[in-house]
């Protein structure tokens, strides 16, 4: 479950004024949400907070069922993060590692048996349609290659919450379709996703509840099929 009570966020000082502004939601486990708003509402802010790599300034956040406080210690929010997928909008795909180590390394900080890491890694990359780019440095990678590295490497451990900001950007659509129908299915199997985007067509193709952030504020918390 994913809840947020009055949570604020600012960056850095307190003059300039909270990026984020106390914004209530909660997301059941398994929920799917699309994340709306116009071009710096505050979705990849949001998502960074959800993700753990910012706490709120202000309010309580609720992650995975994990109240998480405010002087949180680094070793449990590591714990959390872990479980925890993300796809962020510039992929942060470690560049000297090839597309099958990037992928693995969720798997490898959960000291999982080598054999069973390759037999996973090149299923789910095969599945994103890169079985014959395993080996290939992702600094050598096309825009559309990377991004779906990144997905394959945000769902490989299968995470309790995917977070995924405007993760089709550099698809085609038939791609851009497969990993909507993805999302749709791992929310079906209990994951909750959490997707921001601009792609109309997109969030008309999969009708779910959304999030719609406006300068910093949740300004519509709608039922899509409505
Ligand atoms: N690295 C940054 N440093 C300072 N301000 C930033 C930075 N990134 C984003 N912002 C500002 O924070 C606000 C929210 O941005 P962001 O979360 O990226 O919105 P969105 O993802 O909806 O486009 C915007 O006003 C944006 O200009
Ligand atoms: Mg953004």
């Amino acid at each position: 479950m994913i809840r947020l009570d009055n949570v604020s966020w600012r960056r850095g000082k307190k003059e300039s004024g909270p990026v984020l502004a106390h914004l209530s939601f909660a997301v059941p486990q398994g929920g799917f949400r699309w994340l709306l708003g116009p071009s710096g509402a505050g979705k990849s802010s949001l998502l960074s907070l959800l993700h753990l790599e910012n706490l709120p300034t202000d309010g309580q956040m609720t992650i995975l069922g994990k109240t998480v406080a405010q002087d949180e210690k680094r070793a449990a929010l590591v714990r959390l993060r872990h479980r925890i997928g993300m796809v962020h909008q510039d992929y942060q795909l470690m560049p000297d590692l090839s597309v099958a180590d990037n992928v693995a390394l969720p798997l490898r900080l959960q000291n999982r048996p080598e054999d069973e890491i390759q037999d996973e890694v090149h299923a789910i990359l095969k599945w994103v349609g890169l079985g014959e780019r395993v080996d290939v440095p992702a600094t050598r990678l096309s825009g559309g290659e990377q991004q779906r590295t990144a997905i394959a490497r945000a769902i490989i451990h299968r995470p309790g919450l995917v977070l995924a900001d405007e993760p089709t950007n550099a698809l085609e659509e038939s791609q851009a379709c497969r990993l909507l129908d993805m999302f749709a299915e791992l929310s079906a199997m209990g994951t909750t996703v959490i997707v921001a985007t601009h792609n109309e067509s997109l969030v008309r193709r999969l009708e779910r509840p959304f999030l719609f952030l406006e300068r910093g504020r949740l300004v519509e918390e709608g039922d899509a099929q409505a």
